[in-house]
């Protein structure tokens, strides 16, 4: 029995900046966007747009496409939801969306959170769960809204974006081996104390730390496994920027594979790269994001072959693992409706872009509505004596 990614879907805000906009307004040259950590635009959550909603409308293709497969979404008896932007201390964000997705009661719903590898830290535990219980599905979900200061060098680095994802025994997308390559190292490169809404990120030491990780998560990948580089077809990396791929996986490739041109190298990751240059980063989805992108934006049959995966979150933990794509797996894509989201994001000028920018939940305890500003099919309505209300349109 295999045990693995069943199903996958992404959900991104409707609203999108261009980073040639945010250079002509902060006097960056636009190449050093562009080309220099290789993003075109971010996406911008409006202000009835939070992880929750973002996380559920993620999960609609998926729970979608069970109900028309006539399968039992009682057979989903446990939500992971990754975080690294809670909007609670105690409540799990999952619990509301489990609300929202009318799951059965027996189900268990926890938060899970290390920076941007929680999502990770989820799929293995769905998987160990899966394996023990093979009837029962697990629902993963990675949801975040990257948020530096105005005016930093991060700030063209944000973005937000969801992925669910169904972890089932005898997968219809990606069978997940069992060895795995893990890297821990007390480090302060990114972090968000708990009286900020922006992230603090030493951001060329974060770089530098996410190599030296790569390099000791694969180092111990390669133990486990005995696998080799030559036994990959295509890798995906933690994208905090589209840039931060290719220099890992040039990092990785030197001593490892002396016969690949530069080409082929860049063959390797750069489908999973389109749909993060226009979302930017987010956080726990955007490894997976990227998978997403290598499947739906690769013409070619992939069943067979075998997919590296690195997932990063600072502070930090890295970690090395693989799948192989399974024969069937196109019948799964939510490719039209990914790419149609993308496209029906409304672009903002920067004075939309600021305004956008200065929202923040009103934490006065009184009864705030907001405006309808999504098109997707959950929103955040408002909030009420510090109670989230959350509505389906
Ligand atoms: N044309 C082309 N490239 C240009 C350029 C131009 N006009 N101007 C600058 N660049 C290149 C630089 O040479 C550099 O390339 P390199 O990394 O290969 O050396 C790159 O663009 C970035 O320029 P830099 O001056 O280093 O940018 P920065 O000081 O604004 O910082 C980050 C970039 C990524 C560190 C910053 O955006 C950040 O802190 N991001 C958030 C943290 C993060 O994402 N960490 C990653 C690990 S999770």
């Amino acid at each position: 029995m295999s045990v693995g990614i069943d199903d996958i879907s992404f959900y991104t805000a409707n609203f999108s900046l261009d980073l040639q906009e945010l250079a002509a307004n902060n006097g960056s040259d636009a190449a050093k966007y562009t080309v220099g950590i290789g993003q075109e635009r971010m996406s911008v959550p409006g202000a009835d747009e939070d992880v929750v909603t973002m996380a559920a409308n993620a999960c609609v293709p998926l729970l979608e496409g069970m109900a028309q497969r006539g399968e039992d979404a009682n057979a989903i008896n446990t939500i992971l939801f990754a975080t690294e932007t809670g909007i609670d201390q105690s409540k799990a964000a999952g619990v509301y969306l489990h609300s929202l997705l009318k799951l059965n009661s027996r189900c268990r719903v926890v938060e899970l959170k290390q920076a941007c590898y929680s999502a990770t830290a989820a799929l293995q535990l769905a998987t160990a769960w899966v394996a023990r219980k093979p009837k029962e599905k697990v629902l993963v979900v990675a949801s975040d809204i990257a948020r530096y200061d105005r005016q930093t060098p991060g700030e063209a680095t944000q973005g937000c974006g969801a992925v669910a994802i169904i972890v089932s025994a005898n997968p219809r997308l990606v069978a997940l081996d069992a060895e795995t390559g893990i890297h821990t190292e007390d480090v302060m490169d990114f972090w968000r104390p708990n009286y900020r809404s922006t992230a603090l990120v030493d951001g060329k030491y974060s770089t530098k730390v996410y190599l030296r990780c790569v390099r000791s998560a694969w180092q111990d990948f390669q133990q486990q496994s005995g696998l080799q580089f030559g036994d990959f077809d295509y890798f995906c990396y933690h994208l905090p920027f589209s840039r931060m791929a290719q220099k890992a996986h040039n990092h990785l490739a030197n001593g490892n594979a002396h016969e690949l041109s530069a080409q082929a190298l860049e063959d390797q990751i750069s489908s999973s790269l389109i749909y993060n240059r226009i979302t930017g980063n987010s956080y726990t989805a955007a490894m997976y994001i990227g998978l997403i992108s290598l499947l739906d934006n690769t013409a070619q049959d992939l069943a067979g072959k075998r997919v590296g995966f690195f997932s990063y979150g600072s502070g930090s933990v890295g970690e090395f693992f693989t799948g192989t794509l399974v024969v069937g797996y196109q019948d799964m894509l939510h490719q039209q409706s990914h790419q149609h989201m993308l496209a029906s994001r409304k672009p903002l000028n920067y004075a939309n872009y600021q305004q956008m920018y200065a929202f923040e939940v009103p934490t006065d305890g009184g009864d705030h509505a907001f405006a309808e500003q999504t098109n997707g099919k959950f929103r955040l309505a408002g909030i009420s004596q510090h109670k989230r209300l959350y509505e389906v349109r």
